[in-house]
């Protein structure tokens, strides 16, 4: 484990003790990737509005930190962790020394530069297939024991439209959230007679900080302007879907794809065609 993640882990707050904390302490647990903003923060408030106890990861713990504080401010009960997801060194101890995890969401990502396949660098190729794919599996690996041995469990991938459909200036990317589709799948199947079950929500064009820094303005537009309900989706939207697949309502699906997209990447031709 890179030091600074050894550090983090073990000031998580993950055996936390405080009143909120022993009172909640029969509610499921849910362990949200990339919760310190976007749409992680708005899944983390999703299951925490829902009962869950939440625990947040990501790399910068000021923006975990604020997270838990807009958790905890509406009553519910939230730690922290500070990790990459793409150091597997600490993966075996988050299962360890978590009491319990029975929600994963794996919502983190990083996001390789704006451009065509040659003009992006291949150590971010290789960055996203870690955040993305390699890590979440092998967090998987380590805490689907626990959730076989309890019969139950919930992990929610979320990918993108563009794992889908492919994105022009997105290969790494979309090949990263592609993936998910056969990690979802196959992790499924392996767990259908164990009360577990694994779905992947793709979200459309939600204009976080991420988006509006990453992506050209006049690409956005146009991703707007061809969604079919003619709006940006928002972070909250994502995370109902993330919630309901998380939740006790959606015991029979799984192996499923959602998209929320506002329609975007449906028909052979765009609405900005006419
Ligand atoms: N916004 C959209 O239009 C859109 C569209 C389709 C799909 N999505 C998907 O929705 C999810 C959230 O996206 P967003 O727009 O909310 O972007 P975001 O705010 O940048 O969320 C990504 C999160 O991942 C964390 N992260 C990145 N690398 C990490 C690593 N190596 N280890 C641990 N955490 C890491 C980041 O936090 P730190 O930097 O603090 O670690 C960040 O909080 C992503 O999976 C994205 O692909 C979004």
């Amino acid at each position: 484990m890179p030091r600074s993640s050894s550090r983090s882990l073990s000031s998580s707050g993950m055996s936390a003790t405080s009143p909120a904390a022993q009172q909640h302490h029969a509610q499921r647990v849910a362990l949200v990737t990339g919760a310190g903003g976007g749409i992680g923060r708005a899944i983390a408030l999703a299951l925490a509005r829902d009962g869950l106890q939440v625990i947040a990861l990501g790399r910068h713990a000021d923006k975990l930190a604020a997270t838990r504080a807009l958790v905890e401010a509406g009553g519910g009960v939230c730690s922290a962790i500070v990790g990459d997801l793409r150091h597997s060194a600490w993966h075996a101890e988050l299962a360890a020394r978590a009491p319990r995890i029975d929600v994963v969401v794996h919502n983190a990502t990083s996001f390789p530069v704006y451009g065509n396949l040659e003009e992006v660098p291949s150590n971010q190729f290789d960055e996203v297939h870690e955040t993305v794919v390699l890590g979440p599996a092998r967090i998987c690996a380590h805490l689907l024991p626990a959730m076989r041995a309890a019969q139950f469990g919930r992990i929610v991938f979320v990918g993108s439209i563009a794992g889908t459909n492919g994105a022009r200036r997105q290969a790494a990317y979309s090949s990263a959230k592609a993936a998910l589709h056969g990690l979802v799948r196959s992790l499924a199947l392996e767990t259908a007679r164990d009360g577990i079950t694994v779905n992947l929500v793709e979200p459309g064009v939600v204009m976080t900080e991420r988006v509006l820094e990453a992506i050209p303005e006049a690409t956005r537009q146009a991703l707007v302007a061809n969604t079919p309900m003619g709006r940006p989706g928002r972070a909250e939207e994502i995370a109902e879907a993330v919630a309901f697949l998380a939740s006790d309502k959606a015991s029979y699906i799984t192996g499923a794809t959602l998209p929320v997209t506002g329609g975007l990447g449906l028909g052979l031709f765009p609405p900005t065609m006419g």
